[in-house]
C-alpha cells in the first residue's frame, strides 16, 4: 500500500484538493492517504508554517500531494515563520531537487493564451528546474553593514549564488534522459556571460552531455531565453535551468498555455519520492469562492501516479478525463472566453469524476 501525505495549506489550497482526492477515490486505488497541516493553515494551528509532525509525515510517505502556502496577512512574520519557508523546506528536506513543470497547450484552450494562436498551438515544452540549490539556499546570506563596496558603513543585504558540481550534474542527468523520451532537444539555460555560477553551470551540463551524444544540448542566455519563449515557444523542447531562472521561466511558460491553473508540476529526489503540486499558488484573492481551477491539482495527481506510484495506466485516465472535460467546453473562470458560462471548482472536479468513470463529460 502506498502512502500519500496530503498537505491542502492555504487560500484555494483546501478546495482544489478536495477535488483531486475525489477524482482519487474514483479511481480506487491501493493508496493511503493522510493529511496535515501546512503553511499558515499550520502556523496557525501549531505557530509553525511545517510543523514537525507534517515533515515527519512527509518523509514517511511515498509522495506528497501538495495545495498551495502563502497569504499576505503573513508578510510581516519574521521569514522562518512564514508560509513560504514550509515548501522551501520541504524541498531542501526531502532532497526534492528536480522539479519537472510542462507546459502543454491543451487544444480548446489555444484561444485562452495570451499569445496569438499559431505560436502556442500544440505547445508542450518541459522545463527542468533545480530545486535545492543556487541562491534560494546558497550561504552566507543575511543583512550586516557593508565594510567596502560604493557605500561602506551602510546597511546592506546579500544572498550566495553557488552550484556544486554534483548538484549541476545530477539535474543534467535529468535533463538529458528526460528529452530521450521526448524530442532530444536540451536547452541549458544559463547567464555565463556575467555569473561565475552559470559558466561553471554551461561547463558541467557540457561535460555531462557527452554521454548523451543522441541528445542534441544548445545554451542559451537566460534573458534570450525569456523573450524566446514569448517569440517562438514551440521551438523548444526541454529546458533545463537553476532554482531562480528556472522559478521565473516558469511561471512566464505557464501563461503560454492559457492559464497557470492548468499546469501541474513534479519535484523529485534521488529515491523517487515525489511532492507533487499546481504551479500557481494559494489565490487568496478568491479562496473559498468556489471559482478556482482545480485541474492543475488534479493533473498534479497524476503525475504522482506516473513518476511515484508506477501507475501510468491510471495517470493516462485522469489525463484523459481531463482531455475530455476542456473538449465538452467545460471551464473555470481563468480559462474561460469572455462571456463565456462558467463552472464552479466543485462542477469542474466532479466533471472529471465523471468522465474517469465513463460517463459523459458534459453536464
Ligand atoms: C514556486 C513558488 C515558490 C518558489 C515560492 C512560494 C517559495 O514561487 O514554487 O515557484 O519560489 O519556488
Ligand atoms: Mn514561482
Amino acid at each position: 500500500m502506498k502512502k500519500i501525505a496530503v498537505l491542502p495549506g492555504d487560500g484555494i489550497g483546501p478546495e482544489i484538493m478536495a477535488e483531486a482526492l475525489k477524482v482519487l477515490a474514483a479511481l480506487e486505488l491501493p493508496i493511503e492517504l493522510k493529511q496535515a497541516p501546512v503553511g499558515g493553515a499550520a502556523y496557525e494551528l501549531h505557530g509553525h508554517p511545517l510543523p514537525e509532525a507534517t515533515l515527519q509525515l512527509a518523509l514517511d510517505s511515498d509522495a506528497v500531494l501538495f495545495g498551495a502556502v502563502g497569504d499576505w496577512k503573513y508578510d510581516t512574520l519574521e521569514r522562518r515563520l512564514r508560509p513560504e519557508q514550509a515548501i522551501l523546506g520541504l524541498r531542501k528536506a526531502l532532497g526534492l531537487f528536480a522539479n519537472f513543470r510542462p507546459a502543454i497547450c491543451h487544444a480548446p484552450l489555444t484561444d485562452a493564451s495570451s499569445l496569438k494562436p499559431e505560436l502556442v498551438a500544440g505547445l508542450d515544452i518541459l522545463i527542468i528546474r533545480e530545486l535545492t540549490g543556487d541562491i534560494y539556499f546558497g550561504q552566507p546570506r543575511g543583512r550586516r553593514t557593508a565594510v567596502d563596496g560604493h557605500f561602506p558603513g551602510a546597511e546592506e543585504a546579500f544572498d550566495t549564488m553557488r552550484y556544486s558540481r554534483p548538484e549541476i550534474e545530477r539535474i543534467a542527468h535529468v535533463a538529458f534522459q528526460a528529452a530521450r523520451k521526448r524530442n532530444k532537444k536540451v536547452t541549458s539555460v544559463d547567464k555565463a556571460n556575467v555569473l561565475e555560477t552559470f559558466q561553471f553551470w554551461k561547463d558541467v551540463v557540457t561535460e555531462v552531455h557527452a554521454q548523451y551524444p543522441d541528445v542534441a544540448l544548445d545554451h542559451m542566455y537566460v534573458d534570450n531565453a525569456a523573450m524566446q519563449l514569448v517569440k517562438a515557444p514551440k521551438k523548444f523542447d526541454v529546458l533545463v535551468t537553476g532554482n531562480m531562472f528556472g522559478d521565473i521561466l516558469s511561471d512566464e511558460a505557464a501563461m503560454l498555455t492559457g492559464s497557470i491553473g492548468m499546469l501541474p508540476s513534479a519535484s523529485l529526489n534521488e529515491r523517487g519520492q515525489g511532492l507533487y503540486e499546481p504551479s500557481h499558488g494559494s489565490a487568496p484573492d478568491i479562496a473559498g469562492k468556489g471559482v478556482a481551477n482545480p485541474l492543475a491539482t488534479i493533473l498534479s495527481a497524476a503525475m504522482m501516479l506516473r513518476y511515484s506510484l508506477q501507475n501510468p495506466d491510471a495517470a493516462d485516465r485522469i489525463e484523459a478525463a481531463v482531455g475530455a472535460v476542456l473538449d465538452a467546453g467545460l471551464r473555470t473562470a481563468d480559462i474561460a472566453a469572455a462571456g463565456a458560462a462558467t463552472v464552479s471548482t466543485r462542477e469542474m472536479g466532479d466533471a472529471v469524476v465523471a468522465a474517469v468513470l465513463g460517463n459523459s463529460a458534459g453536464h
